[in-house]
């Protein structure tokens, strides 16, 4: 394995994330997101449930926020944010002229329980019963 093009810089703007592929085998899906100070490639899918990053994902300045429930991480130092619980996974990723590339061994992916699922529809709710 080795060094290998996923696309070009002027596909991803600062402040944005995008799905691209490794063509390795079969390819392998990877989310490049392009924070204020550089390019970070990650696996295309939120750690917490699965969620498309590539459309969940919102970078502001420095930090990737996945707008499903929250869970943000600084994509500089990779430190966890809010609500986040778990680590984002990492490709090494670095810019070759035009060229945006990742260095991929392996597919990185998340290990996700089935049963570790939330109800979507009292997650934003108040927990008190005050009325505003
Ligand atoms: S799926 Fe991304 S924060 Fe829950």
């Amino acid at each position: 394995m080795a060094w290998t093009k996923v696309c070009e810089k002027s596909e991803i703007p600062v402040g944005s994330i995008k799905k691209v592929w490794a063509r390795i085998g079969g390819g392998i899906p990877i989310a490049v997101a392009h924070h204020k100070n550089g390019y970070v490639a990650i696996p295309p899918v939120c750690p917490h449930l699965e969620e498309p990053l590539d459309e969940s994902g919102l970078v502001i300045g420095c930090k990737l926020t996945c707008t499903k429930h929250l869970w943000s991480w600084n994509l500089e130092t990779l430190e966890l944010q809010d609500e986040a619980e778990l680590p984002l996974k990492t490709y090494d990723v670095k810019v070759e002229d035009d060229n945006i590339m990742v260095y991929v061994t392996e597919q990185l992916e998340y290990a996700f329980d089935e049963d570790d699922d939330i109800d979507e529809s009292t997650f934003f709710e108040d927990d008190d019963d005050d009325e505003w």
